[in-house]
């Protein structure tokens, strides 16, 4: 049987910076979809990677004074090194230098042009180098140079036009004046597509979570869509167009197909696909996976959603010629949803402690050293808690740190630890059914009968299981993470409400029991915890002595352990799971 498929991506970042906390929530949500469907035993595959055919990257190496390949395969290593310190189970690391990039690019172009969607023009406009996008008025702001305040540009006392004297008009984000250009374009039809990206906003309600940006979306649309430009006549560094090699495609058209580079020419066949033909490209083998296209889920920021959720339809539809053309207008078909990616789920700006992140303000959060001293899992869960995906939010330094250790180190760590310490003050069970090793201690083995294991099955199988599933394929992470908790929280009452502390030196058999059934219910928690905090939850079912979980759960099988009977052979106390960080002052 064919396994199902999940498909996630980030945005690739820009390859002239280090990823900050911006850029480590989206690759940790995509991460933890990915590890999810990974362990559901569905065919997944991750894509990240960065974006390297850009202005900004040559200005960088040339303010360095270093060759740009050179420049990009250094931030390359640093990317990954970042990526690589948090584990993060990448099917892919795309760079769009690659050349397996360009050849698709190239085709890509190629079969547009010849559907008649790109055509020559001449371009005359403000481009902003640091968003590499062309701006239109309202798309700025005026900045008071004596103030360095930015204003609207409608705000009265303005001369007309700004640009003059102590006002100018910046981009709000680079607070830059975009540079005048003046020069021969390729354009890509998008107006073409203007009936048939509405009609298919229509048949599919959530191609854009959450829904009040997709109204946004839908907004921007119906005001009508204006053809754009795709390439650049003063770039030098980038894909040449294969129809006008003096031209380089610029950003996006190059930057989105990368999503699909990915499968087209993937690095590794997957496990399916077996059988799978490579082809090579300058000395390295690639295996066409487009069978899991189209990607099930991209993950971007808010302010490149237009990019995701306008030009990308309307490109893919251009490159593998979707619609149906009636009465010289295009119209979505139903049958177009297979070339199309299923959701776009966008977030919002973090502000740190408040305030803008920014290098001048010193609040900008650098992951790996901030994890470094704090906690890996801290980041994860606070990120992926306190802000519910699509809104702004804001990364409270020390609200951060209390949920840490109220929900990792408090209520998980210490339930672990109890359990743990409590198994091996208890003699081995005898007689055993089982081959155990001379002398172990605190081994727990099945009492069902007797336990409460019917409302443990209750809760795990009719609500908690349903739940998570379901939260996660909607993926709205926190909720799943908040009902773990929540259960965690009714483990640790029923823990309370039995005391195995005490009844230990009364009940030996009872006390088994209590402890196996706290012990099952930090297994069951533990497995849906795991493609959140993999390492930690690793480390959690060693403690309670199960035996290859992480390579079982990697292998897709989650469904078959939810159900199987464990024996929790528990040997040594080690290390807390979670050591509790003081809140500073
Ligand atoms: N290279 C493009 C994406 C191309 S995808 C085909 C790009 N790169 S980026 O490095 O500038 O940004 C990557 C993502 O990080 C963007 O989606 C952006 O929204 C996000 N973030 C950058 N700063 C951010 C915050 N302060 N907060 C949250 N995310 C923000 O855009």
């Amino acid at each position: 049987m064919q396994k199902e498929k999940f498909y996630v991506t980030t945005p690739i970042y820009y390859g002239n910076g280090l990823p900050h906390v911006g850029h480590f929530y989206s690759s940790i949500i995509a991460n933890t979809l990915y590890k999810y469907a990974k362990i559901s035993g569905k065919k997944a595959r991750f894509t990240t990677g960065i974006d390297e055919n850009s202005q900004k990257a040559v200005i960088k190496a040339e303010e360095q004074g270093v060759p740009i390949m050179e420049y990009l395969d250094t931030m390359a290593n640093e990317h990954k090194k970042v990526w690589d310190f948090f584990n993060l189970d990448y099917t892919d690391f795309i760079r769009t230098t690659e050349k397996r990039h360009h050849t698709l690019v190239q085709e890509v172009l190629t079969t547009c042009h010849k559907r008649g969607d790109i055509y020559e023009g001449e371009y005359e406009g403000m481009y902003c180098v640091g968003c590499e996008a062309f701006k239109k008025d309202d798309d700025l702001v005026i900045l008071d140079t004596a103030t360095n305040k930015t204003l609207p540009l409608d705000v009265k006392g303005v001369p007309e036009g700004g640009g003059i004297g102590q006002y100018v008009r910046v981009c709000p984000d680079h607070l830059k004046e975009p540079d005048k250009i003046k020069e021969k374009n390729y354009f890509f039809k998008l107006s073409k597509y203007q009936t048939w990206m509405q009609e298919f906003y229509e048949a599919n309600p959530e191609f854009v979570v959450p829904k009040f940006r997709f109204n946004e979306v839908i907004a921007f649309v119906e005001r009508g869509l204006e053809d754009f430009s795709i390439s650049r006549e003063t770039n030098t560094f980038g894909i040449p167009l294969p129809f006008d090699p003096s031209q380089v495609t610029y950003v996006w058209f190059d930057a989105l197909f990368n999503y699909y580079t990915s499968c087209k020419y993937s690095p590794h066949p997957q496990p399916l696909s077996q059988g799978a033909r490579g082809v090579e490209i300058d000395g390295k083998m690639f295996y066409d996976e487009s069978d899991v296209w189209p990607a099930d889920v991209h993950i971007v920021g808010k302010d490149i959603i237009r990019f995701h959720a306008i030009y990308w339809p309307a490109m893919l539809a251009s490159y593998f010629g979707l619609g149906e053309e009636r009465e010289g207008v295009l119209h979505y078909v139903e049958t177009d949803r297979e070339k199309l990616p299923a959701t776009i789920l966008t977030w919002g700006y973090f502000t740190v402690d408040g305030q803008k992140m920014s290098k001048s303000l010193g609040n900008v959060i650098e992951p790996v050293s901030y994890a470094t001293e704090y906690s890996k899992e801290l980041l994860t869960l606070y990120m992926l808690s306190a802000i519910p995906i699509g809104n702004d939010g804001d990364y409270d330094r020390k609200s951060a740190i209390e949920t840490y250790n109220a929900k990792l180190a408090n209520n998980l760590g210490n339930l672990v630890n109890r359990v743990v310490v409590l198994s091996l003050k208890l003699p081995s069970p005898h007689p055993s059914p089982l081959p155990l090793g001379e002398g172990i201690d605190g081994i727990l083995m099945d009492n069902r009968a007797i336990i409460d294991w019917e409302k443990i099955n209750n809760w795990l199988w009719d609500v908690y299981y349903t739940e998570v599933d379901t939260f996660v394929s909607h993926y709205d992470l926190k909720w799943a993470l908040d009902i773990s908790f929540y259960t965690l929280d009714k483990i640790n009452k029923y823990t309370d409400e039995n005391e195995p502390w005490k009844l230990i030196k009364t009940d030996e058999e009872k006390t088994r029991e209590v402890l196996y059934t706290i012990a099952e219910w930090l297994r069951q928690v533990g497995m849906c915890l795991y493609p959140f905090f993999p390492e930690k939850m690793s480390e959690m079912f060693h403690k309670l002595g199960l035996t290859d979980y992480e390579t079982r759960l990697e292998n897709g099988e989650l469904h078959t352990l939810r159900s199987e009977t464990p024996v929790f052979e528990i040997k040594e106390k080690g290390e807390p799971l979670f050591m509790r960080i003081e809140v500073e002052k």
